[in-house]
């Protein structure tokens, strides 16, 4: 497969998905709860995960796919080429507040991940990385960013985390400069690589909301595992998971508070 002319298409699929979701805001939007009042689901959520399925199967029809709205593949193994999408991430956010969501894209060779794409869609900020060739916003490669300790700055995460941290956990956070939460895991990883916080910790995440940010991480040497400190499972059950992007610098300190 040649990297750069996928790279090309994937680029030109999010700019489109981007500017369908843009117009929707113009449109009647349909919205469903799915398991709980704030779990939402809408008909753009939907469109976007089978216009971006409808592209990758008409250039790679063997490649599987996993997608949040259930458009895509089951998956027993990451075996093979595997592509993650999260059409909108931070529904809510869509529907509520018309910004700070984004689309994911993740492409994955026998669980290696090969391309990751977050596009913050109001924003127009189009943050991707590919494998060995590094990390990139617009068009600009992007730095290692400069992060020594948890105190440098903002540290993001979820609210569920902020809500029901115990002692330890909550030490750790108060450790930063002030916390951040903006209810979408794309907004949040671009946070941090971009260097604007030193970390997203988050305890409850599904893989296409980290798949794309993993490949991101690994182009800037920054670590991402499990609050735990574990490698990322994709195939886990009930595709719930957890997940911190940080500087390799402080990882151990903001793991330890899990454990
Ligand atoms: C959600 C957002 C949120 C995170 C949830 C995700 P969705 O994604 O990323 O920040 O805390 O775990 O499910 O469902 O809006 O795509
Ligand atoms: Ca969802
Ligand atoms: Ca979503
Ligand atoms: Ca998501």
């Amino acid at each position: 497969m040649d990297l750069f002319a996928t790279h090309l298409l994937v680029n030109d699929w999010i700019m489109e998905a981007g500017n369908k979701i843009r117009h929707s805001f113009g449109e009647s939007i349909t919205v469903d709860t799915k398991t709980s009042r704030n779990d939402l689901v809408t008909n753009v959520d939907k469109e976007i995960e089978q216009f971006l399925i409808s592209k990758i199967r008409e250039q790679f029809p063997t490649h599987k796919i996993m997608g949040e709205e259930g458009f895509g593949d089951e998956l027993t193994s990451m075996d093979g080429y595997v592509w993650l999408i999260d059409p909108i991430d931070g529904t809510l956010n869509f529907v509520k507040r018309q910004e700070d969501f984004g689309i994911m894209v993740a492409l994955y060779k026998d669980g290696v991940g090969l391309l990751g794409y977050i596009y913050d869609v109001m924003r127009d900020r189009f943050v991707y990385g590919i494998k060995d060739y590094g990390a990139y916003c617009n068009g600009r490669r992007l730095s290692k960013p400069e992060v020594h300790s948890i105190g440098d700055s903002s540290i993001n995460v979820n609210g569920f985390m902020l809500l029901e941290a115990n002692e330890k956990e909550a030490a750790m956070i108060r450790k930063a400069m002030v916390t951040r939460t903006y209810g979408a895991s794309s907004i949040e990883h671009i946070q941090v690589v971009l260097g604007k916080s030193v970390a997203y910790v988050s305890t409850l995440l599904a893989p296409w909301d980290i798949a794309a940010g993993m490949v991101i991480a690994k182009e800037l040497d920054l670590h991402y595992s499990t609050v735990d400190g574990k490698e990322v499972d994709f195939l886990v059950p009930n595709k719930k998971t957890t997940g911190v992007i940080c500087s390799k610098d402080i990882a151990e300190e903001i793991i330890a508070a899990f454990k």
